[in-house]
């Protein structure tokens, strides 16, 4: 597995399991078999109220002898919080606990919003006592992240956003790289929408591989140097999704995928209203 060093010295696995939507029931099963499958990186979040059977499904691995649990990088998030400092601090003991393990590999600041200042001094503090071994954003636009790492003494080590081939993020990528924090894609295949996994562009570059555009989108954002988090619930696409690491895009690919680029998000924009206000009604609802 290809893995990526972090500002603070971790490093982490580049291709990553994602258990967002992931119906309860179903994901223990689905983390125990993409750690079969080859997944070290496993990525929850408070808020996905699927904690627990993750760590189910990690448990089991390690019963089962798949895997050590220093071989696994473990990430969860919070949520908007509305008491800052202790509130933050309460919910990674939470997450730990909820999760049975003793510590978390990356713990993210899911929204950019609510007392974020305080939540991350709590994040630091968890850092230092060995309970979190990175720590990092979530969903920051490019100038909210600059402002962060500006004001902070511990600049996050990642900042975990959308990134697909219709959402490209290419000037975001520069202003990271600028201030060493890592980008994690979330959704690279944005779900499926524009009919993503029918794309004739997409395709036609997978056929000269005898890749799918699974892998194709996946092997692209391990050439820009993005962390990638694919989810499934099909171990036979676990395993396609994962079988990356045999083949190269050209340049020539990678300028055609380029030009995929709509610079929009394929889902919402996070500072829009409405969006907002939906976070707040989480946020109320998770009180
Ligand atoms: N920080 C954030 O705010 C945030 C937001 C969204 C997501 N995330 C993280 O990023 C992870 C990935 O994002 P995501 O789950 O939203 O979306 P995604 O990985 O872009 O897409 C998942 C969808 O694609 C399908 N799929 C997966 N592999 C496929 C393949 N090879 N061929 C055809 N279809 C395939 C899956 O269906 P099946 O399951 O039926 O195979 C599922 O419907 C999440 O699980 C979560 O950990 C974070």
């Amino acid at each position: 597995m290809q893995t990526i060093t972090l500002n603070n010295g971790v490093t982490m696995p580049q291709l990553g399991f994602g258990v967002y939507q992931i119906p309860n029931e179903q994901t223990a099963e689905a983390v125990y078999q993409a750690i079969k499958v080859g997944y070290r990186l496993i990525d929850t979040a408070s808020i996905y109220g699927n904690e627990k059977e993750t760590g189910e499904g990690i448990k089991r691995a390690i019963t089962d002898g798949i895997v050590t649990r220093k071989d696994l990088f473990v990430t969860s998030k919070l949520f908007i919080l509305q008491a800052p400092e202790e509130k933050a601090t309460q919910t990674i003991n939470q997450s730990l606990e909820t999760m049975g393990l003793d510590y978390l590999d990356l713990y993210l600041i899911h929204q950019p919003y609510g007392d974020v200042y305080g939540a991350w001094r709590a994040m630091v503090s968890a850092q230092k006592e060995g309970k979190l071994r990175a720590i990092g954003i979530s969903n920051f636009k490019s100038a909210k992240m600059i402002e962060f790492v500006g004001l902070n003494e511990v600049k996050p080590q990642i900042n975990q956003i959308e990134v697909n081939p219709w959402n490209q993020r290419i000037e975001d990528e520069e202003w990271h790289e600028k201030y060493g924090v890592q980008i994690e894609a979330w959704a690279p295949f944005a779900e499926g929408r524009h009919d993503l996994f029918t794309n004739s562009v997409l395709s036609d570059i997978g056929k000269k591989y005898q890749k799918s555009v699974g892998q194709v989108v996946l092997r692209w954002l391990m050439q820009r140097g993005a962390v990638a988090l694919a989810k499934s619930v099909r171990p036979e696409r676990m395993a396609e999704n994962f079988d990356i690491f045999d083949f190269e895009l050209s340049q020539e690919d990678l300028h055609t995928i380029a030009q995929l680029d709509r610079k929009e998000s394929a889902f919402f924009d996070h500072d829009a209203p409405q969006q907002v206000e939906w976070f707040m009604n989480r946020m109320l609802e998770t009180e």
